[in-house]
């Protein structure tokens, strides 16, 4: 049987697991993420939406070789969504050809449909079987959506790693999951279910790193580009917007404008693309025109200080 990839072994040997696949994490973030993974805790993570939250599962997943399983929450997700359901189609035609064939023991029958063949799995129950290439990621997406009834579940579930469906039994996880929550912070998440974890609060990058990551992600990019754009989007994070721009939002500017043969912003085109960036009317009405053409001044004067 094939042995399950390595967890990291330190701090910088996570750092460098990520940045194999482009993650280009802070310290901080790589700290927790290790523990983590050492102890087996969920990690639960914290922060503006676009800011590579979802992407650490993603990526985790990807650089341990472990099945990603993913469970979107949104409001109303119960435990038919979240954990099993049982196939009640499949489990009448079934019924239906026993009886057809005059074959009703019914202990027997009730036994049959209850039984794993007309189990239908969902993330949490998957996320709990065994795999041979070691156990799963799971990633529990968006966990703020969700109500405090399936939080409290959800509760019982990371506390054991284990579910009891009443007809056929517990579940119990050999290996538990790896386990990543993340919300965007839109009600507070119980601190009951907050203390099973290791919690951090992801931030906007720094400029410097900001740029590591357009570079890595948007190859091709013209250099004198990549700088300007990180800039004024920093700058723009420090302005009184509606809603700022994430690292999403930065990686689909410099992409859009090296796909329009940008070298260097200019005021112009820097409003007549302001869509890829904000996504609120107010916003960009705010932004465009003589702000425009302030903040790249500034970010010019900046760049050529830089120099
Ligand atoms: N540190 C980083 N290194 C590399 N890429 C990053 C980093 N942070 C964010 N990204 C990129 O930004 C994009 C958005 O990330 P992601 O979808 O994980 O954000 P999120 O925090 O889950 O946002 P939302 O709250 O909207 O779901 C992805 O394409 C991801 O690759
Ligand atoms: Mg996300």
């Amino acid at each position: 049987m094939k042995k399950p990839a390595a967890l990291p072994a330190s701090i910088d040997a996570t750092l460098a697991l990520l940045a194999g696949a482009d993650y280009l994490a802070d310290r901080s973030l790589a700290t927790v993420l290790f523990l983590a993974l050492k102890m087996g805790r969920p990690l639960f993570l914290e922060g503006e939406a676009g800011v590579g939250k979802t992407e650490i599962a993603k990526v985790l997943s990807a650089t341990l070789g472990r099945r990603l399983i993913r469970l979107q929450c949104y409001e109303g997700l119960d435990v038919a969504a979240a954990v099993y359901e049982w196939n009640y189609a499949e489990q009448m035609i079934a019924i239906r050809l026993a009886e057809a064939e005059g074959n009703i023991d019914r202990e027997r029958l009730s036994h049959d449909v209850f039984s794993e063949r007309f189990l239908i799995k969902r993330p949490l129950l998957q996320a709990l079987e065994p795999d041979p290439d070691g156990a799963p990621v799971l990633l529990i997406d968006e966990i703020d959506r969700t109500d405090e009834a399936f939080e409290a579940f959800l509760l019982e579930v990371l506390a054991d790693f284990q579910v009891t469906v009443p007809e056929m039994g517990t579940v119990k996880a050999a290996h538990p999951p790896i386990v990543v929550i993340t919300s965007n912070r839109t009600r507070e998440i119980h601190d009951a279910l907050k203390r099973r974890c290791l919690y951090h609060w992801v931030g906007y990058p720094s400029a410097e790193r900001e740029l590591a990551i357009v570079c890595a992600k948007v190859p091709g990019i013209a250099e004198r580009l990549s700088q300007e754009v990180v800039r004024v989007v920093q700058a723009l994070r420090k302005e009184d917007l509606f809603k700022a721009p994430g690292v999403a939002e930065t990686l689909d500017w410099a992409s859009a404008l090296t796909e329009l043969n940008v070298v260097t912003l200019d005021p112009a085109t820097m409003s007549d693309t302001l869509g890829v960036l904000l996504k609120y009317q107010d916003d960009i009405a705010r932004i465009e025109g003589s702000k425009a053409k302030e903040l790249l001044d500034q970010v010019r004067a900046e760049l050529r200080a830089a120099e």
